[in-house]
C-alpha cells in the first residue's frame, strides 16, 4: 500500500490534513516531526506534508526537520509554518511580517499561477484561508512562485524538478476553495499516486492481521452499540466468529428500543453476545443522586462492576478489544497514549483485569472511514450513521435526580423528537439531536384540568468536531409537530422550550 507521511508541527489543522489525503484515496499518518531519517526510510512514503505550526523557524527552539529529509528524492509540500521551514532550509529567508498589511489571517483572495501540477485545473484566482505572523521574504534557489495575493507576493513556491511545494495558506481547511483539489494534486500530480486505499482493501487487511495476532484465542469487547465498537464488533465477528463475546450493558438509561437494535443487529453474526440487563442495579445505586459529576462517577464504576463479572463468566479471556479510532490516537499524542483514550472510549475499563493484549482494529481510522468501514461489513444504516450518544446515557438528560419513571417518560419523548426529525428528513442537517428532561415543573391546562407537570427541553446542535457547536434552526412547523405529539403522546410532560445556546458558552449535553 503506498503511503503518504505528515510530518507534524503542533499545528491546529493536523487531523484536517490526514483526513484530506485519506479522502483522496491515499493511505497516510501523521508522525511527530522529530521522526528519525531512519523511521521516515523505512516507512518509504510516496510523499511528505509539513503541517503548519505556531513557531517561528528563525528561532532557535522552533521545531526543525533534518535537513537530510530533502535528499531522499521524495516529494514535499510544506503548509504554512511548514512552507516556511521548507524555504529556511533551503536559502530562503523567512522574517516576522514588518507591517500588519504582510501578516494574512482569514479569507484571503489569491491568484494561482495554473501552470504548476499542484495548481493544476483550478481557477486561476480564489479564496484561501491564511494564518501566517511570518512571510517569505525572499523565496530559496531553484524554486519558482506559484501564488500571490495582494498583501504577500509570495504565497506559494514550487520546485517542479524536486517535487517541492510550499503554500502559505491552509488547503486542508474548508474556506480555501479548491484545497482538497490542491492536495489531490500534489498527490496525483506530484507524487504519482495510485490511490490504492480503500475500505473493501482494509476491511480484507485487517480481518488477516485479526486472525493471526488471535490465533485460537478468546476475545471480550464490551459493545455499547455505539459506531466505533459496534463497527469494531462486526470486524472481528467477521475475523474470528465465535471466539468472540461481545458484552453489551444495558443500565437502564438507554433509548428506546437500543438494546433490541443492537441485539438484532448483531444476531446475524457467529459471535457470543451477551445483554447484561443491568437496569435494576444502576437505578438501585443512583438513586437520589443529583449532581451531575456524581451520577457520570457512579455509572462508570458500576459499568466497570458488570464487566468484571461477565469476564469472569467467560473466563480464559486473552485479548480484550477495543474500539479506539485515530483522532483519539493523534490527539494524545501519536501513538503512545492510545490505552488511556481507549478507557474512556469503552466508559472506564478496569486496568487490573489481566489481559494478555489489547486489540484496537479501528485504530488507524478516522470517523468517517469508520463508517464506510461498517458499511462493507454491511451493518445496517441506522447503526453506522448513528449520531455520538454519551456512556452515561440519560442519566445526563435527566436532571436531578433519577427514576426509572423519568427514564420511561424521557425516552418516549426523546423517541418522539428523533422520529419527527428523521419524517422532516432533518437528520442530514443535524449532527446531534436529544431530549432533555428538566426538573422544572410548572402549571398547564389540559382539557379541563390543570396540570402540573415537567419542562422538557429539546437540544439540536450542528457541529464538525462537538468541541464547539451551534443550535440548529429546526423549522417551527417541525418544532410544532414535535410538540404537539410530545403533549399527546406522553403522560408528565405540558410544557417544550427550545434550547437556542451554542457551545461555548453551553455544552452539548446539558450535565
Ligand atoms: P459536551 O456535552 O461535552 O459533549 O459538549 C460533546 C460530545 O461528547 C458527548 N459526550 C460523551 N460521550 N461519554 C461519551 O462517550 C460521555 O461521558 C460523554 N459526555 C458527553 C456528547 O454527547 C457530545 O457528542
Amino acid at each position: 500500500m503506498e503511503k503518504a507521511l505528515i510530518l507534524d508541527f503542533g499545528g491546529q489543522y493536523n487531523q484536517l490534513i490526514a483526513r484530506r489525503v485519506r479522502e483522496c484515496n491515499v493511505y497516510c499518518e501523521v508522525h511527530p516531526y522529530t521522526m528519525s531519517m531512519d523511521a521516515v526510510r523505512e516507512y518509504a512514503p510516496i510523499g511528505i506534508i509539513f503541517t503548519g505550526g505556531p513557531g517561528s523557524v528563525y528561532l532557535e527552539d522552533s521545531p526543525q526537520v533534518d535537513p537530510e529529509i530533502f535528499r531522499l528524492g521524495i516529494p514535499v509540500l510544506g503548509i504554512c509554518y511548514g512552507c516556511q521551514l521548507m524555504a529556511h532550509h533551503l536559502g530562503g529567508q523567512v522574517t516576522a511580517a514588518q507591517d500588519d498589511s504582510a501578516r494574512e489571517y482569514g479569507k484571503t483572495e489569491t491568484h494561482y499561477d495554473i501552470s504548476f501540477p499542484i495548481f493544476k485545473g483550478l481557477s486561476e484566482s480564489g479564496i484561501s484561508w491564511m494564518s501566517h505572523g511570518d512571510y517569505m521574504a525572499k523565496i530559496p534557489a531553484g524554486f519558482a512562485l506559484a501564488a500571490h495575493s495582494d498583501a504577500c507576493p509570495n504565497v506559494a513556491i514550487a520546485d517542479v524538478s524536486r517535487g517541492f511545494y510550499g503554500v502559505q495558506f491552509h488547503p486542508e481547511v474548508n474556506h480555501t476553495e479548491n484545497g482538497t483539489q490542491m492536495i489531490h494534486n500534489f498527490l496525483y500530480e506530484v507524487c504519482k499516486a495510485s490511490g490504492d486505499w480503500t475500505m473493501a482493501d482494509y476491511k480484507e487487511t485487517a480481518v488477516r492481521q485479526v486472525r493471526e495476532k488471535v490465533g485460537d484465542g478468546k476475545v471480550l469487547l464490551a459493545l455499547s452499540g455505539g459506531v466505533d465498537s459496534s463497527v469494531c464488533a462486526a470486524l472481528l465477528a467477521e475475523a474470528i466468529g465465535s471466539q468472540l463475546t461481545c458484552v453489551f450493558v444495558d443500565h437502564g438509561l438507554m433509548r428506546l428500543n437500543e438494546g433490541d437494535e443492537v441485539e438484532q443487529a448483531f444476531g446475524k453474526w457467529a459471535m457470543n453476545f451477551v445483554r447484561v440487563d443491568a437496569e435494576t442495579r444502576f437505578l438501585l445505586k443512583l438513586a437520589g443522586e443529583s449532581d451531575p459529576e456524581r451520577k457520570r462517577k457512579i455509572i462508570g464504576e458500576e459499568f466497570i462492576r458488570v464487566f468484571e463479572e461477565e469476564a469472569k463468566k467467560i473466563g480464559a479471556v486473552d485479548f480484550l478489544a477495543q474500539g479506539t479510532i485515530y483522532p483519539d490516537v493523534i490527539e494524545s499524542g501519536a501513538g503512545t497514549a492510545a490505552v488511556i483514550k481507549s478507557h474512556h472510549n469503552v466508559g472506564g475499563l478496569p486496568d487490573y483485569v489481566d489481559f494478555k493484549e489489547i486489540i484496537e482494529p479501528l485504530k488507524l481510522l478516522f470517523k468517517d472511514e469508520v463508517r464506510q468501514l461498517g458499511r462493507e461489513l454491511g451493518l445496517p444504516e441506522y447503526l453506522v450513521s448513528r449520531q455520538p450518544f454519551p456512556g452515561p446515557g440519560l442519566a445526563i438528560r435527566i436532571i436531578g435526580d433519577i427514576t426509572k419513571e423519568k427514564a420511561d417518560t424521557l425516552r418516549l419523548a426523546d423517541y418522539i423528537f428523533r422520529d419527527e426529525i428523521a419524517k422532516a428528513g432533518q437528520d442530514k442537517c443535524l449532527d446531534q439531536y436529544f431530549a432533555v428532561l428538566t426538573n422544572t415543573r410548572s402549571v398547564g391546562v389540559m382539557g379541563d384540568g390543570r396540570t402540573y407537570d415537567y419542562t422538557l427541553a429539546l437540544r439540536a446542535v450542528t457541529t464538525d468536531d462537538f468541541m464547539t457547536a451551534d443550535w440548529a434552526r429546526i423549522p417551527y412547523d417541525v418544532l410544532e409537530r414535535i410538540s404537539i405529539r410530545v403533549i399527546n403522546e406522553v403522560k408528565g410532560i405540558n410544557r417544550i422550550v427550545y434550547d437556542i445556546t451554542s457551545k461555548p458558552p453551553a455544552t452539548v449535553e446539558w450535565e
